[in-house]
């Protein structure tokens, strides 16, 4: 058995597991990941199961800890929407967020139970509405098409479908303006001038079993103040739904803790962040003198981030003299688009030379097509050569989930890594795969 280390998983840059061996190479869930490369091939993605397990334990735990009401974490699927991932959360007892028919049926394929399932979105089809209430899962109203479908779709049904409103709380944090979402300016949720008239249409609409409110901020988010104010304004609208007469029970705090992609990010542990959200809606509660509601969150990349690495094998290097060196590596862009999207930052390490402490400063090119397709600028590592595998660490949110096939390069595999055992979760695209959808109509063909 490993050490177990009981750490806030996103205070840290790599895997909880991460080790090195005596031939000098880095493990994760007891696994060599220079062997890894070798059997499953690069690029590659790792996920470590203990580091996800942890951060499920910390998020329910300290709910348990710190609120005294009912509770339960979603997690925001989003960040990383596959079978397995969705069967341990659900093992852990967590819920499920979804925003597409895809992470909707990922979920139930994976046994999640329908009625810890969210659907979310700002424009939700009708089939997608249809789907969930079918399932049997909440669905979280976004604006008044999302009302209106949910009316109609209610009509015929023996109960009335859970629905839970998003409002944009007008809370600004600081990340980055595309991960920012609880500002007034903001395509998401209900603007707060609205809500009485949603109040109102949910007041007279008893075909729909309205449950209570949703805010989501943004994500990468390390400060706490936001979080308070959210939870505020959450409670704010609660009690004036409760005074209007409906019978919300939930309030939803959404997601958005950030985690370490390098040594200057400093988020706050995911213990401090559910001890000073539950802190903020209790008195909050205390204040309007309302009951305390069941209270939802939907951490995405604070619970699967931390526990995800990708490998790359080094390949060609180009030195332009008295400027920068870079090295390339088997992949880029195409499995993790948030560098040249949001210029974001990582950390990494040669993981065959993990006891090689020379250090130069090179810049890691991916090898797609396009020039911005730079993984990390400027970053000491030890001399690298072809063959090299390098390890990126905090990948496991939001690279696979936004990646593509740009430049139609296949999509890499993902492993889950646990006590020295690596399972394939995800296989790798093949050639064919790429070629599967593609048609040549009879004019074309040669
Ligand atoms: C509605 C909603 N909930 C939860 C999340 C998860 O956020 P994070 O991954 O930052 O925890 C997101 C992502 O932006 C979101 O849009």
């Amino acid at each position: 058995m490993l050490a177990i280390q009981v750490a806030s998983p996103n205070q840290h840059i790599r895997p909880l597991t991460s080790r090195i061996n005596e031939s000098g190479h880095l493990t994760i869930g007891g696994c060599d990941v220079v062997e890894l490369a070798q059997r499953f091939g690069t690029p590659l993605y790792i996920l470590d199961e203990h580091t996800l397990r942890t951060a499920c334990r910390q998020y329910t735990g300290a709910l348990s800890r710190h609120y005294p009401g009912p509770s339960l974490a979603l997690y925001a699927s989003k960040a990383l929407s596959l079978l397995a991932v969705s069967a341990v959360v659900a093992q852990e007892g967590m819920g499920i967020d979804v925003v597409s028919a895809g992470e909707l049926l990922t979920a139930l394929q994976a046994g999640v139970d329908a009625r810890t399932v969210y659907l979310h979105g700002n424009n939700k089809s009708a089939f997608e509405i249809g789907l969930a209430l079918d399932a049997g899962a909440t669905v979280v109203a976004d604006n008044w098409l999302d009302l209106e479908t949910l009316a109609d779709l209610a009509q015929d049904r023996p109960e009335p479908p859970r629905v839970m409103v998003r409002m944009t709380p007008g809370i600004e944090c600081h990340t980055h303006e595309y991960i920012r979402t609880g500002h007034l300016d903001s395509k998401f949720g209900f603007d707060p001038n609205e809500l009485p008239q949603v109040l109102a249409f949910l007041a007279r609409t008893p075909t729909l079993h309205a449950t209570g409110l949703h805010a989501h901020i943004g994500s990468q988010v390390f400060d706490l103040q936001a979080h308070i104010d959210t939870a505020r304004v959450l409670v704010e609208w609660f009690n004036k739904a409760l005074t209007l007469g409906l019978n919300f029970s939930e309030l939803n705090i959404g997601g958005g803790l950030g985690i370490c992609y390098t040594p200057t990010d400093d988020p706050p542990s995911i213990e401090q962040w559910v001890a000073t959200v539950s802190r903020a809606i209790i008195d909050a509660c205390q204040h309007y003198n309302v009951p305390l509601p069941r209270l939802l969150c939907e951490p995405g990349r604070s619970l699967i981030g931390p526990a995800g690495v990708t490998l790359y094998t080094v390949g060609s290097t180009k030195t332009v003299p008295d400027i920068r060196t870079y090295i390339s590596v088997d992949g880029g862009m195409s499995d993790n688009p948030r560098p040249i999207t949001y210029k974001a930052q990582y950390t990494a390490a040669v993981a065959n030379k993990m006891n090689d402490s020379r250090r130069s400063v090179v810049t890691i090119a991916g090898k797609h097509c396009e020039s911005g397709d730079v993984l990390l600028r400027d970053v000491e590592l030890p001399p690298l050569a072809g063959g090299d595998v390098l390890a990126v660490f905090s990948t496991g949110a939001y690279n696979f989930s936004m990646a593509s096939n740009y430049n139609r390069l296949t999509r890499p595999a993902i492993v889950l890594v646990s006590d020295g055992e690596a399972s394939i979760v995800l296989k790798r695209e093949s050639l064919d795969d790429l070629l599967r959808l593609d048609r040549l109509p009879e004019r074309l063909q040669p």
